[in-house]
């Protein structure tokens, strides 16, 4: 079930959301050339404590860090480590905050240092490939329009999906119905609705669809080594359209 938000739900979401925002904005700050992914962590561990919040990645299903941090090949739920960042690297950050019970759910892939042009296809395309599925977030259009826009860019542009990971509902718990694929049939699924709240999330390859999961049952990675881009926004529908929570106003 899709559950329709009350007006002071999504102002409490709107808080999670601006608060998500600026711990990307914390840890974005430190990253660069030899910094270690346990000291991304540590930046966005400290600004989520100093506002009163909690990390609602911290603990889900026994998750042992407050943000996920994958580097290159690594998809999505890299665990911070004392891996170090190389010039070169892309970074993609995954922060999840929760305020007042609302979690608000955001990831952005950064490049580190100076980055070879495919690494810069592949974040320019994810991102739009995301501003792509965003566009079709409005009442009476279908679940399947978002997912099918998302689908239908990555392939245009010749880049890997990743199937087994989805976006999802976004409220009290971190993950709400319904999944989000990033890939479908356009016309198809469940009617948006004004007050539902989603986190949508392409996660592309510049290689084949592959994944795999890393022995430490976390760290997805794909499995032909070719780097992965995540960018992820949690919105809102709107009478017209969409907001977008996880950033603030101006941005
Ligand atoms: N950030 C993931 C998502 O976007 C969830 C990560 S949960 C964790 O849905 F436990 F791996 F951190
Ligand atoms: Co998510």
């Amino acid at each position: 079930m899709i559950n329709i938000k009350s007006d002071r739900e999504i102002e409490l979401l709107k808080e999670a959301g601006r608060l998500t925002y600026l711990t990307h904005l914390e840890v974005k700050k430190h990253i660069k050339v030899g910094v270690t992914t346990n000291e991304l962590d540590k930046a966005a561990a400290d600004f989520i404590k100093s506002q009163g919040c909690t990390s609602s990645f911290l603990n889900y299903n026994g998750y042992p860090k407050s943000i996920c941090v994958s580097v290159n090949d690594e998809v999505v739920h890299g665990i911070p480590s004392n891996r170090k960042l190389k010039e070169g690297d892309i970074v993609s950050v995954d922060i999840g905050v929760c305020y007042k019970g609302y979690h608000g759910d955001s990831a952005w892939t950064y490049p580190v240092g100076k980055v070879s042009d495919d690494k810069l296809y592949l974040m320019e395309h994810t991102q739009k490939a995301l501003y792509a599925g965003l566009e079709q977030a409005k009442p009476g259009n279908r679940l399947g329009d978002i997912c099918s826009a998302i689908g239908t860019y990555a392939k245009d542009h010749k880049l890997g999906i990743v199937r087994e990971l989805v976006g999802h509902g976004v409220g009290t718990k971190l993950h709400e119905d319904p999944e989000i694929p990033n890939y479908g049939v356009k016309g198809t699924g469940p009617v948006l609705k004004k007050g539902m709240v989603l986190a949508i999330e392409p996660m592309l390859n510049l290689g084949g669809d592959a994944v795999v999961m890393l022995d430490d049952d976390w760290t997805i990675v794909t499995e032909d080594y070719s780097p992965s881009a995540h960018f992820e926004h949690t919105v809102v529908i709107t009478d017209d359209g969409y907001e977008i929570l996880t950033l603030t106003r101006g941005d």
